[in-house]
């Protein structure tokens, strides 16, 4: 039976991935490509994908075309409407975008509830998380621990990070990525947001979720169980590989990624994240902790604060001190439905430009 799925972000570098993989998979179809404002008439007519749409209400969409699976590759914010209505629906929703997941962490669980679908990781590490988690009793899972690959800032001092260029931290050492998730790694903001999506995803507290620099990004997640064995999903870093489990769910179809080559020299290392260079870290942590709406005001802050410093407006510390700010400032408060928190996630952008202007 033919799949289809409704692209959303498809201009996009995980897009483009996926497109890749349908394009591989005869049983999948595109039935909606939707965008932010590039134009989709081009991609459309080449695959003759009828329903398409460029910025706007992303529900619209989704209730005209009624798809068997959401593929949420939207950047921000601007993908919680797409991920409440497919969990509201029960209908199957590959998530890449993590920010709708920790801005709407409670909302999303509370739809996915009700609505009883799938939920499936496009993350590499929690796609890696959910085939070691798949089938174990959480009361076994003694943690998960989620890799970064530390960014192109793993080494660089505190002194060497104030000034460090927009460049130099797109340039990420092993992942092929859209601006913001590049800055967002740079920074650790990722595995942040990454550690409250673990959270929402696989209901795990947030004490026994770790994080671990890695550095060549071939260990991807790692759930330790009670009895003291680990086991660990290995592979090289390409979406695609996700991608394609998400896409192919139950299956799992062959993908042009290359076998891991183990005879080649792998080396796999790990070290602690600094929490001093990359104070983003541990501040998702808190909000996750303190939970309500200070996750949503922890990525609206963020997202303000990245596309300041794409901008040259900030500096590349200043991203975490906005966030700082903008958090000190609110009041988690939590809410109960998508206005209200489009309200939260509206005032914390506001506040983080406010303080923007004084920089
Ligand atoms: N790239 C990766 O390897 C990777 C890995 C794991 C997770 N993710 C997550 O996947 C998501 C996408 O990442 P990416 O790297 O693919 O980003 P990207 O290359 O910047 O692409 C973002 C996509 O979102 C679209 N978009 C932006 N605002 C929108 C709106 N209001 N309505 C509809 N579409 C909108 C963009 O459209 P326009 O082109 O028109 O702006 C583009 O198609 C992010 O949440 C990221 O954290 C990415």
């Amino acid at each position: 039976m033919t799949k289809r799925i409704a692209l959303l972000g498809a201009t996009g570098s995980i897009g483009a991935q996926a497109l890749e993989i349908v394009d591989a998979n005869p049983d999948l179809e595109v039935c909606a490509l939707a965008s932010g404002a590039k134009s989709l008439d081009a991609l459309a007519d080449a695959r003759g994908v009828e329903h398409v749409q460029v910025g706007g209400d992303l529900r619209t969409l989704l209730d005209v075309v009624e798809p068997d699976v959401v593929l949420n590759a939207v950047v921000g914010f601007a993908g919680v409407g797409a991920t409440l209505w497919a969990l509201e629906r029960g209908v199957t929703l590959a998530l890449a975008n993590k920010e709708s997941l920790v801005a709407a962490g409670d909302l999303a669980v509370a739809a996915w509830g009700r609505g009883g679908g799938l939920l499936l990781p496009v993350d590499s590490e929690h796609s890696a998380a959910f085939q070691c988690l798949e089938g174990r009793a959480r009361e076994t899972v003694a943690s998960l621990v989620l890799t970064a690959s530390g960014g192109p800032f793993r080494n660089r001092t505190l002194d060497e990070l104030v000034s460090v260029s927009v460049d130099e931290a797109l340039a990420h050492p092993t992942w092929s990525m859209g601006p913001k998730i590049t800055v967002d790694s740079a920074t650790l903001a990722n595995k942040g947001l990454e550690l409250l999506e673990a959270h929402y995803l696989f209901g795990l507290p947030y004490e026994r979720i770790e994080v671990v620099v890695h550095p060549s990004s071939v260990v991807h997640a790692l759930v330790k169980f009670r009895d003291g064995a680990a086991l660990a999903h290995l592979g090289y870093p390409d979406m695609r590989v996700p991608i394609s489990y998400a896409l192919t769910y139950p299956e799992r179809r062959s993908t042009p990624v290359p076998e891991l080559d183990l005879a080649s020299g792998l080396t796999l290392e790990f070290e602690a994240p600094d929490p001093e260079r990359f104070p983003l870290l541990p501040l998702a942590r808190e909000a996750g902790e303190r939970g309500g709406t200070f996750p949503c005001a922890f990525n609206a802050a963020n997202e303000v604060a990245v596309s300041a410093f794409l901008a040259g407006r900030i500096g590349f510390l200043d991203i975490a001190s906005l966030v700082e700010e903008a958090l000190a400032e609110s009041d988690g408060a939590p809410v109960r439905d998508l206005d209200e928190l489009r309200e939260v996630d509206a005032t914390t952008r506001r506040v983080a430009e406010s303080r923007l202007a004084l920089v």
